[in-house]
Parts: structure tokens; sequence; C-alpha cells
């Protein structure tokens, strides 16, 4: 197994599922009101290059629901990137604490943390990708199927910005044999690179991908899924600059939800700008998955915590027993 998690295209469907379905049954187990110290006395060391909220306090509540304990690192308060090298700090961090997670400006620095640390590290987003908040998707897609329908039958169609969330969706939709559509404006929809991943990926599993500005392509969505309108860190837009691109065309309202389908489901990484890329009636709405979105970060958080500690099988063997299917 991969002693990091830093990209989703690391690892076959089936142990994603497998990470995503582990943690659907401890979040079970958890709220049937048993304990689960499976991380007891552990610690988490958490580099944060920028502010975060879900990330950062689903990693901490998950190691305090798992026994263990969460440091947060935060963002120029440690020596990285500074007065220390990649190598050095990966090697002191892996003396100090059991397992890492970053959240990184650049990309490289994630891969170099993981290449020279001894203990495993979690990618908890950079420039290039977001693979955890790619599991709670998956989670949350999975907790709300249609009825009637397999993921591999469904449709997920992002709206707007081609964010780092945009190609991690891409990344996991592609990899389980989903049907994706990114619906952008040109010049900012999912380049060449992330197009070859698609590709590959719908290669084996059967799914199919599209990019496009054509509006007709959210109709049929099961899921509706879009982001800010910010762009990547220093290439940050204003507010007339987005406004100028994606509006109104690319925002989320109800008029594209009931376009998608009656029973489209509408999803968000957040944080949200209301008013920007989904309005306050779609956020607000039963149509809206966002908040139990945010929540499934914290369960496959917590799956991927105990997976990449060497804990998996423990991990089923408890809560399969504490809930009666063993
Ligand atoms: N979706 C997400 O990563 O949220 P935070 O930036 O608050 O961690």
């Amino acid at each position: 197994m991969m002693k990091n998690f830093i990209d989703t295209s690391d690892f076959t469907k089936e142990e994603l599922l497998d990470m995503a379905n582990l943690g659907i049954l401890m979040k079970k187990t958890l709220k049937a009101g048993h304990s689960l110290n499976l991380l007891y006395h552990k610690s988490l060391g958490m580099i944060f290059e920028q502010a975060s909220t879900r990330t950062r306090v689903s990693f901490e509540t998950a190691m305090t629901s798992l026994g263990g304990h969460a440091q947060y690192l935060a963002p120029g308060q440690i020596q990285l990137g500074k007065h220390e090298s990649y190598y050095d700090t990966a090697q002191v961090l892996s003396r100090l604490v059991d397992i890492i997670m970053a959240r990184v400006q650049k990309h490289e620095t994630i891969v170099n943390l993981g290449k020279h640390s001894n203990v495993p590290v979690i990618n908890g987003m950079s420039d290039y990708n977001h693979p955890t908040q790619e599991l709670g998707d998956l989670t949350t897609m999975l907790e709300h199927l249609p009825e009637g329908k397999r993921f591999e039958d469904c449709k997920v169609v992002f709206v707007g910005d081609a964010t780092q969330v945009c190609a991690s969706l891409m990344m996991i939709v592609t990899k389980m044999g989903g049907h994706f559509v990114h619906f952008g404006p040109k010049g900012f929809q999912l380049n060449e690179h992330f197009q070859e991943i698609a590709r590959k990926n719908c290669e084996v599993s059967g799914g199919s991908f599209l990019v496009t500005d054509d509006e007709e392509s959210v109709v049929g969505a099961d899921f509706v899924y879009t982001d800010v309108w910010y762009g990547l860190y220093e290439a940050e837009l204003s507010e007339e600059e987005r406004m100028g691109i994606f509006y109104p065309k690319y925002q989320v309202d109800m008029e594209m939800m009931n376009k998608a389908g009656a029973n489209a489901k509408f999803m968000h990484c957040l944080p949200a700008s209301r008013g920007e890329e989904v309005t306050d009636e779609v956020m607000d709405s039963n149509r809206s998955i966002a908040f139990d979105e945010a929540e499934n970060r914290l369960t496959s958080i917590r799956a991927l915590l105990v997976y990449f500690m060497g804990k998996r099988d423990e991990a089923y063997d408890v809560c399969e027993k504490a809930l009666g299917l063993k």
C-alpha cells in the first residue's frame, strides 16, 4: 500500500471505495454511541500554509474522536520554507508525530514532505488537488445516490472555474466510473493535463467526461457542484473580473437546478460566496447537501487516518462487532 495520501490517482477504485465505506461504517459506529480508540495516544502534525475551517477542524476532531491528539502548526509559525528545508522538516516531524497532514501553497511542497518523511503524509489541499475533499464528496454522493441508481449511472456536473476542487471532483468521479461534466467558460476549463487523467480513468472505469461551455450540459445531472470564482492563489481575480467572466451564466440558481432535473442535488466544497457562484435560494433549499458534505470531511478524514496508520482491519472488526454485523 502507498505510504502517503497525496493524489487519488495513486489508488485503485476499490481502495478508494474501501476508504469511503470505512468512513461511513465508523460514522455509524460513533453515532450509535460506541467509542473508537483506534489511535490512542497517537499524534498528528497539521501544517497549514493557508487558512482553513473544515479541513483543520475535521482532522483535529477526527484525532480526538479516535483517542489521539492533533497539533495545529499555523501559517508562518513553523520553520518550513523559511529557515528549514523540506527534508529536515520531514525528518524532524517524523520523530515527533505519528502522521502528518499539510495544506500547502505549492503541490511540490506536499510531494517533498511525502518523499522525505518516515511517517504517512496526507495532502490537505494544494494548488493542484484536494484529495481529502474528493473522498468526502464520494462519501456524500454515495449517501445521496438517487433511488435505483449506482454511482456508475450518475451524472455529476461541476459549474464554473477549474479550481483544484473541480480537478479533484473529476478525478474521483471518472475513477469510480461516473459521468463527469465541467461546464465552465473557455480559459477557465480543465486543462489538457487533467483531461488526459479523465481519459485514462474512463478507459479503465467505463465512465465519461465532457468539458464544455454549453448550458444544456447540466440537463440530467444527479449532482450539480460549484466552487468559488476567485482563481488559484496568486492568480486571484478581482470581484469585477469574476462577475465579468462567470456571472450570470455560471451562477447556480434555482433555474439551473430545475434545468438539471427535479431530483438534482446541489454540492459545494465551501466556503461559499453566496450571491456569486450560488444563490441563497439554492444554498438554503432542500436540494442542497452542502452541509452533509462538510460533515463528511470528518467522516472520510477519520477513515484516512485509520487507514494510513495501519488500523484498517482492526477498524472494520471493531465497528462490525459494535454494530452487531459479525
Ligand atoms: N473545503 C475546504 O477545504 O474548506 P476549508 O478551506 O475551510 O478547509
